[in-house]
C-alpha cells in the first residue's frame, strides 16, 4: 500500500499528533457507545510502549468554528483513560497557550487529548495557518481516523503535509480490509445493500455493478426496484419518481455481468410498531394497503445458499427495520450465516455504516465478521469509488 505505517516511524521521545475519531454517541455526559475509542487502543498503547508524547486530536460533532459546550471533548477524556489504561491530559483549546502548555508538560509514555478542533474555523476550511499552528505542536503525525477521511480538514489532509506522516494501526487494517473486500478481492464477490432509499446509495450502487458479481438489494430500497420491474409494493416505502434510475442501474448491472439479487418474498404489516401482526406474502402479492417490512424466508433461504457460493461479502445496509421486532429476523438469521462461513474460513466480510454496525452488535456476531467498519460517511464514500483525501494525502 502506498503509505507508511506506524512500525515504520520512530517515536522515542518525539511528539506525536495522532489524529483520532472521538465522534462518539454520548448521553448526559457519558459516551454510550466506546468502539471507536477502543479501536485507538493498539495505536496509542504502541505509541506509549515506544516512549513517544502522545497528543490526540478530534474533532466533536459539528460545532462551525463556535466553543459550544456541549460538543466539548472534555467529557470523553475519561473513556480514553479507561482504554489506554493511564491518565489522560486535557488541554481546553487545540492550538495556541493552552494546547502548548499541556503538549510542554507531557513526558515520554504520557498521553493528552486536545479540545474539539472544530471549535475553530481553520480545520473545516483546511486553513494553512491553523494547520501550521497544528503542526507546531508535533513532530510526527499519526492518521487513524479513517471515519474523518473523506473530509479534507487541517487535521486530516492539511497535516500530513506538514509532518512525517504514518498510517495508526486502525487506519491500516481498515485500508487492508477494504482493499481485500473490493480491490483485490477473492472472487465470487457479494455485496449486500440495504437502507430505506435508494436516492442516498445511487453512487453507491453504480459503482458496485461495476466491481462485484452479486449484488443483493435489500431494505425499503429494494421495494424501488421492485416497482420499476412493475410489482405493486402496497403502500411500501418507495421512491417511484426513481424508476427510471433503477431501470438503469439493472440494465448496466446486466452488461456487467453482475446479477442483482431481489427479495421474492416479504414480511409484511399495515405499519412499523414493535410486535404488530405481520404476514409472509410472495412478493407479487403485497396486498395494497400493506408495507413491506422485511425480507421473507424464502428470500433469506436463496440468500444463505447463494452466500455459500461467494468467497468475499462487503455489507452496508439492514434487509429490513431491525430495530422493531418481528422485522429483524432476515438481517439477523444473515448475519449469523456470514459469522458461520467467516468462521469457517470460507468467507472474507467486511461491513461498515452506522445502521449495519447497530445490527450486526443487535446479532450479536459483530466480533464474528473478518472487519467491521465503524465509519459512516466515509464507508459510504469509499464504496462509492472515490478517493478520500485523509487517505490520499498519507501516500
Ligand atoms: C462520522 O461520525 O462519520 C465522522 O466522525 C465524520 O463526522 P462528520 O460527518 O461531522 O464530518
Amino acid at each position: 500500500m502506498g503509505f507508511k505505517t506506524l512500525g515504520q516511524a520512530d517515536v522515542a521521545g518525539k511528539r506525536v499528533l495522532v489524529r483520532a475519531d472521538l465522534n462518539v454517541p454520548v448521553k448526559d455526559g457519558r459516551v454510550t457507545d466506546a468502539t471507536r475509542i477502543a479501536r485507538l487502543a493498539p495505536t496509542i498503547t504502541d505509541l506509549v510502549t515506544r516512549g513517544a508524547k502522545v497528543i490526540v486530536l478530534s474533532h466533536f460533532d459539528r460545532p462551525k468554528g463556535k466553543r459550544v459546550p456541549e460538543m466539548s471533548l472534555k467529557p470523553i477524556a475519561p473513556a480514553l483513560a479507561k482504554v489506554v489504561g493511564q491518565d489522560v491530559a486535557f488541554a481546553d483549546d487545540c492550538i495556541g497557550e493552552a494546547a502548548r502548555k499541556v503538549v510542554d508538560a507531557l513526558k515520554p509514555g504520557q498521553v493528552a487529548l486536545l479540545e474539539n478542533l472544530r471549535y475553530h474555523n481553520g480545520e473545516e476550511a483546511n486553513d494553512p495557518a491553523f494547520v501550521k499552528e497544528l503542526a507546531a505542536l508535533g513532530d510526527i503525525y499519526v492518521n487513524d481516523a479513517f471515519s474523518a477521511a473523506h473530509r479534507a480538514h487541517a487535521s486530516t489532509e492539511g497535516l500530513a503535509h506538514a509532518l512525517p506522516a504514518f498510517a495508526g494501526k486502525q487506519m491500516q487494517a481498515e485500508l487492508e480490509a477494504l482493499t481485500a473486500a473490493l480491490e483485490q478481492p477473492k472472487k465470487p464477490v457479494m455485496a449486500i445493500v440495504g437502507g430505506s432509499k435508494i436516492s442516498t446509495k445511487l453512487d453507491v450502487l453504480n459503482h458496485l455493478v461495476n466491481k462485484v458479481d452479486v449484488l443483493v438489494i435489500g431494505g425499503g430500497m429494494a421495494n424501488t426496484f421492485l416497482n420499476a420491474q412493475g410489482v405493486d409494493v402496497g403502500k411500501s416505502l418507495c421512491e417511484r419518481d426513481l424508476a427510471e434510475t433503477a431501470r438503469a442501474i439493472f440494465a448496466k448491472a446486466k452488461s456487467a455481468g453482475c446479477e442483482i439479487f431481489l427479495p421474492t418474498d416479504a414480511v409484511v404489516a399495515d405499519g412499523l410498531r414493535e410486535g404488530v401482526a405481520s404476514a409472509v406474502v410472495d412478493i407479487k402479492a403485497v396486498p395494497a394497503d400493506k408495507m413491506i417490512l422485511d425480507v421473507g424466508p424464502a428470500t433469506v433461504k436463496a440468500l444463505k445458499s447463494k452466500l455459500e457460493t461467494c468467497k468475499t461479502l462487503l455489507w452496508n445496509g439492514p434487509l429490513g427495520a431491525f430495530e422493531v421486532k418481528p422485522f429483524e429476523k432476515a438481517t439477523f438469521e444473515t448475519a449469523q450465516h456470514v459469522a458461520a462461513l467467516t468462521k469457517a474460513g470460507k468467507l472474507v466480510s467486511v461491513a461498515g455504516g452506522g445502521d449495519t454496525v447497530a445490527a450486526l452488535n443487535a446479532a450479536g456476531v459483530s466480533d464474528a465478521l473478518t472487519y467491521v467498519s465503524t465509519a459512516g460517511g466515509a464507508f459510504l464514500e469509499w464504496m462509492e469509488g472515490k478517493d478520500l483525501p485523509g487517505v490520499k494525502a498519507l501516500g
